[in-house]
C-alpha cells in the first residue's frame, strides 16, 4: 500500500497517482480517499462518467455503508465497490466520495474498515493486492489509518518556494507518527535540478519523480483529450520507471526481471472475480 498525501497547492498528487497506476506492471487498486472529495472519476476518468460507465456512487462511500455493521473490514465485500478504469483495464479504482460533506457519513470508523479491507484485500493467486491511495491535502480530516497503515507514505511536493515552505510542517507532522523508511517524497512537476533543490530541503528521500509535463497531466488531472493515455510522454514514462521500481520493491526482485508489460487484465483479476 501506497499512499500519497501532499500540502497546499495542489503539487499534483492525483495526476502522479494516476500515472503511477497506469503504468503498474500488475493488477493494482487505485483507492481516491481524499475527504475533500475524489478527483479521478470527475477528472481523468470524466468522459466514463459522463456515458454511465464509470459509476460515483460505487467507491469509498458504498463501502462504509454496506459495512457499516461489521466489526472489520472484510475485504471479500470490497470488490464489490471497484470499478475497472477504461483505459488502463490493470487499475481497479474505488472511487472517491463526490463532496467534501460525505466524509462525515464516512467517519474515522468507516476509514479505518476501509484500511483494513485494502491491507486483506488479495490477487486471485492469494498476493496482497498493491493499493495506491489517495488521501489529498493533509488536514484535519486526513484518514490517518490509511497513512499508518501504508508500506510507504509519500509526500507530493513541487519544486517552488511555495510548497516546499507547505510540505515542511507537514512532513513535520507525518515524522511524529511514521518511521522515516517508511516516509518519501514523491516530487511532481519536476526537472533533475527541481528535484535536488527539494530533497536537499526538505532531507527526505525521493521514492517517485514525475517530470513537468503539462499536456499528460490534464489526461489524468481533468480527462482532457476524453482520458485516453498518450503512447509518448515523458510523465508516463517516469511514472513506469517508478512503477517498476517500486513493484520490484515490495515483490522482491529487481525491475530488469520484469519481462513484459503488464497484459491488459481486467481489475477482476485482484480477486478472480469479472467485475
Ligand atoms: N507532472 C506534472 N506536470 C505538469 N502539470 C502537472 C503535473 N502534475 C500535475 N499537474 C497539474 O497540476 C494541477 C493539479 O494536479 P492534481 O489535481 O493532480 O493535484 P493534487 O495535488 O491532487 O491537488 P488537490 O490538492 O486539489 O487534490 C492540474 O492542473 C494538473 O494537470
Ligand atoms: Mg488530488
Amino acid at each position: 500500500m501506497i499512499t500519497i498525501v501532499s500540502g497546499k497547492g495542489a503539487p499534483g498528487a492525483t495526476t502522479t497517482l494516476a500515472a503511477l497506476a497506469a503504468a503498474w506492471p500488475a493488477p493494482v487498486l487505485l483507492a481516491d480517499c481524499d475527504p475533500a472529495g475524489g478527483d479521478l472519476a470527475p477528472g481523468w476518468l470524466g468522459h466514463w462518467l459522463v456515458d454511465g460507465t464509470v459509476r460515483t456512487d460505487l467507491g469509498v462511500l458504498s463501502h462504509a455503508t454496506a459495512t457499516r455493521h461489521a466489526m472489520a473490514g472484510d475485504p471479500a465485500t470490497l470488490i464489490d465497490h471497484v470499478q475497472t478504469v477504461p483505459p488502463a483495464r490493470h487499475v481497479g479504482l474505488l472511487a472517491g466520495l463526490t463532496s467534501p460533506e460525505q466524509h462525515a457519513a464516512v467517519g474515522t470508523a468507516g476509514w479505518t474498515r476501509l484500511t483494513a479491507s485494502l491491507a486483506a484485500f488479495r490477487t486471485a493467486t492469494g498476493h496482497p493486492a498493491d493499493t495506491l491511495v489517495d488521501v489529498g491535502r493533509y488536514g484535519t480530516a486526513t484518514p490517518w489509518p490509511l497513512l499508518l497503515a501504508a508500506d510507504v507514505v509519500l509526500l507530493a511536493v513541487r519544486p517552488t518556494q511555495r510548497h516546499v515552505l507547505s510540505a515542511r510542517p507537514v512532513l513535520a507532522t507525518l515524522a511524529e507518527r511514521i518511521a522515516p523508511e517508511r516516509l518519501g517524497l514523491a516530487v511532481c512537476a519536476t526537472t533533475p535540478a527541481g528535484t535536488r533543490e527539494v530533497r536537499a530541503a526538505l532531507g527526505r528521500d525521493t521514492v517517485v519523480e514525475i517530470p513537468a509535463d503539462a499536456r499528460t497531466a490534464a489526461v489524468l488531472s481533468d480527462g482532457v483529450d476524453g482520458g485516453a493515455l498518450p503512447r509518448r510522454s515523458p510523465l508516463l514514462r517516469a511514472g513506469r520507471r517508478a512503477a517498476r521500481r517500486l513493484h520490484g520493491t515490495y515483490h522482491n526482485y529487481t525491475p530488469a526481471e520484469l519481462r513484459a508489460p503488464a497484459p491488459p487484465m481486467s481489475a477482476g483479476a485482484l480477486t478472480g472475480g469479472t467485475r
